[in-house]
């Protein structure tokens, strides 16, 4: 296959590059470099079925030849940097997503929209099931991000129902891993972060609230899956191993042998209370289901950002 990344040098998206590289497939990956890096991509400058296009996707898109898919994940996607671009976030939501399905439509390519748990907003109903319809605030500070993928999945279904663009929406549940931003504010990097540190870890309120954690190799493998079924109503992927933040941290503080403790900070606005998905609709139409336990998963991640952490030091 011949796949177009948008958000090719974020977290995610790099992933993506490396799992469809390794498949056989040719890659162009897309960014703009707002919230990703070029470090994520960089060991794959010289491959030969790999092509990168610095570019905002919120632009007229050109690409050349054809295209099988278009996987459709730029976007800032941690509270920190959609407050920080908010107009940004709205615009690639809108504009880059529009933008990204006139392209599919004009090659004839099967389009996958990255979108989110947060279109649940703080959800009344737990688990979330792929029916239920959220609870936005869209004015909040978060309305931003949640709003721009809310309108995503909307332009994706009128190009599926208007001119037959063979559509996929993947509602993305918390994913961590290697290549996760040190510093843009998600709980996992700036958890693990705070703790190879030798600092006390943050923890929003009294940190009661849920999250769910699902290792970026197991989401990948969703994604690819997704991509090749036939659904294309929204599906949950993520992770149903629910746990509250402040066991969370008391984890990471015992895996990194953090010895500094919690401290308690306010709440951000319109924080969800509790977020886990309902994922039987993946299990029961792609077969997939998160393979990779905390543990592991986090010990991947602690041994990536420490020996980031070590290089930023000798530099
Ligand atoms: N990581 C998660 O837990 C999670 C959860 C739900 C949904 N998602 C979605 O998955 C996608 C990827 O998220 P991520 O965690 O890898 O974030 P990320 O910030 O690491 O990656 C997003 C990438 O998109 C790029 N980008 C943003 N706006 C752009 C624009 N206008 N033009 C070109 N490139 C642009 C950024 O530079 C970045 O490289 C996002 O759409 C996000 O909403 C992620």
């Amino acid at each position: 296959m011949r796949i177009l990344i948008t958000g090719g040098a974020g977290f995610i998206g790099s992933h993506l590059c490396d799992y469809f590289l390794a498949r056989g497939d040719e890659v162009i990956a897309m960014d703009n470099f707002i919230t990703g890096s070029p470090d994520n991509i960089a060991h794959l400058k010289d491959h030969p079925r790999f092509t990168f296009i610095r570019q905002d996707v919120t632009e007229y898109l050109r690409i050349e030849g054809y295209l099988d898919a278009v996987l459709h994940f730029a976007s800032p996607a941690s509270p920190v940097s959609y407050m920080a671009y908010p107009i940004q976030t709205l615009k690639v939501g809108a504009l880059g997503t529009h933008k990204a399905l006139g392209l599919a439509r004009a090659k004839g390519a099967r389009f996958l929209l990255a979108s989110t748990s947060e279109v649940y907003g703080d959800p009344l109903v737990h688990p979330q099931r792929e029916d239920y319809w959220g609870n936005v605030n869209p004015i909040g500070p978060r309305g931003v991000y949640d709003e721009a993928k809310r309108f995503a999945e909307a332009i994706t279904l009128a190009y599926h129902r208007a001119h037959n663009v063979d559509t996929r929406i993947a509602r993305i549940f918390n994913t961590y891993g290697p290549r996760n931003a040190l510093d843009d504010g998600r709980v996992v990097p700036n958890l693990i972060g705070q703790a190879l540190r030798g600092e006390p870890l943050t923890v929003h309120g009294d940190g009661s609230q849920t999250r769910s954690f699902c290792y970026v190799s197991d989401l990948v493998e969703g994604i690819a899956r997704l991509l090749a079924s036939n659904e294309v109503m929204p599906v949950n992927l993520g992770n149903p191993n629910e746990m509250t933040i402040r066991a969370f941290a008391e984890k990471i503080n015992a895996l990194t042998g953090n010895k500094a403790g919690i401290v308690y900070v306010p709440r951000p606005v319109d924080d969800p209370s509790r977020r886990c998905p309902d994922i039987s609709k993946a299990k029961r139409i792609l077969g997939w289901e998160p393979k990779v336990s905390l543990d592991e998963g986090l010990e991947k991640t602690i041994a990536y950002f420490a020996r980031k952490i070590k290089r930023s030091v000798r530099q």
